[in-house]
């Protein structure tokens, strides 16, 4: 068993349910296996502990991991590329990249930056657009394994529109999802998402085909994000009652589905997601930098829809879900009475709680409760930085929680623990003694 002593500040309950987050200050969570066994107060964990190992973390601040419900692996390396909007931006940035991964040396270089981008940044679990290749999805789905972050993932599949070294036949996309799908799905921390790249890009036969793929495992795909997009798979569906429609009739939306972006739905799209318990990944940085739009979240929320966040890289500017907690606000913002204004423990749920539910694991992570395994960061600004006097500064854990959605990147992250084994950062020999020697810092409210 293992203790980790720190302020533990999280959002468990339900979206918009509670006003102001969950905070304790010389919190001690009990770790045993991976599982958070015991939350209680330092003081009285030296009673009941005395002999276990102690992780003094007192210096910063436990969230829960934070979750990425929408992130291109194939696009690290197409981060940037500013001035497109989105048909542009693939065609320029995005897919010559993704055609890169045809190379497997190629891909597994890919995967490691992909992987480390997530840790480092604090991202223990994400729902992950694969490669349209096969192999390149091997290293992927093999390094998320190596360092032990919570993956769903899947082979990328199209038949139309894009480079020709991107499409494959619907049978072909069939039977090499069903492949991976067999090695990977339900491997240690890993899931596997059928995955059309888009109905643009996507037969009524490819939407087919994924429909019949087996129904265990988890749907993704892109909706109603420009309207350029919109527009044109309109034209090519024209039996479909607008774009949601096109993945409904083949079954695929059920609350094992995300569908990422949906900046632009129309009230009986919204109706349908809500009935099908499908959840919406909102991308803000993405939808900013591609000029998609402003996302309507209280409309999602009016309706019933399930929304969590997503950084988008590569059309995302970074790994960050902070970040993308804080570009969402500035979006609810810009829409003025229309928006939803969103409160410090909004964002933090949108970053964790939301994400663990969009995904299906709110029994398994999100918040820092007991039951719950270990998923952490450690928000440990550096001394003397611009952050640290923040939060030093602020008035309650609201506060704090605003300063660091406003100002924290991947630096301020010192350490990253998944199921309890540290996947990022470093808590040095200071950190760790036993119960006995860890007299605490503050009184526990
Ligand atoms: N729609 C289809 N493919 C993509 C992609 O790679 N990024 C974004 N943002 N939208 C898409
Ligand atoms: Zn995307």
């Amino acid at each position: 068993m293992t203790i980790y002593l720190s302020t533990v500040i999280d959002t468990p309950g339900a979206f918009g349910e509670a006003e102001r987050v969950r905070s304790a200050e010389d919190c001690a969570l009990v770790v045993d296996d991976g599982v958070i066994v015991a939350r209680l107060d330092a003081a009285e964990a030296a009673d009941r502990f005395p002999e276990h190992e102690v992780v003094d973390l007192r210096d910063g601040i436990l969230f829960p991991g934070l979750v990425d419900t929408h992130v291109h692996f194939p696009q690290v390396r197409a981060i940037g590329g500013l001035g497109m909007p989105l048909l542009e931006w693939l065609e320029r940035c995005a897919l010559p990249e993704e055609v890169r991964l045809s190379d497997v040396d190629y891909a597994r270089a890919v995967a490691g930056d992909f992987v480390r981008g997530l840790v480092d940044a604090g991202t223990t679990t994400a729902l992950v657009f694969g490669s349209h290749f096969p192999d390149a999805v091997d290293a992927l789905f093999a390094t998320a394994s190596e360092v032990g972050v919570r993956v769903t993932s899947g082979l990328v599949v199209s038949d139309r529109i894009l480079p020709e070294q991107l499409l494959v036949t619907p049978e072909r996309a069939a039977s090499a999802s069903a492949a991976l799908a067999d090695r990977w799905h339900g491997e240690g921390r890993l899931r596997y998402a059928v995955t059309p790249r888009f109905s643009l890009s996507a037969s009524d036969d490819m939407l087919a085909a994924c429909g019949g793929v087996a129904d265990d495992l988890w749907f993704t795909s892109h909706v109603n994000e420009n309207p350029t997009e919109i527009v044109e798979v309109g034209r090519l569906f024209p039996e479909a009652d607008r774009y949601v429609d096109t993945y409904d009739r083949h079954g695929l939306l059920d609350e094992r589905s995300v569908l990422a972006h949906n900046v632009h739905p129309t009230a009986a799209e919204l109706g349908v997601l809500s009935e099908r318990g499908t959840a919406v990944a909102h991308c803000p940085t993405s939808n900013f930098s591609l000029g998609s739009g402003l996302f309507p979240l209280r409309e999602h929320l009016e309706a019933g829809v399930r929304v969590a966040l997503g950084s988008d890289v590569g059309a995302g500017t970074g790994f960050s879900i902070l970040q993308e907690g804080l570009q969402a606000y500035f979006g609810q913002r810009l829409l003025g009475p229309e928006g939803r204004p969103l409160a410090p423990a909004d964002l933090l749920h949108l970053a964790t709680r939301s994400g663990a539910e969009a995904l299906g694991l709110a029994e398994t992570v999100g918040d820092l409760s007991v039951g719950r395994e270990f998923d952490a960061i450690w928000v440990r600004p550096p001394g003397g930085g611009t952050l640290r006097r923040l939060v030093d500064s602020a008035v309650d854990a609201d506060d704090a929680v605003a300063k660091i959605f406003a100002v924290a990147g991947p630096s301020d992250i010192a350490a990253v623990w998944v199921g309890g084994d540290r996947v990022s950062g470093a808590t040095s020999e200071s950190t760790r003694g036993s119960m006995t020697e860890a007299t605490p810092k503050r009184r526990t409210n």
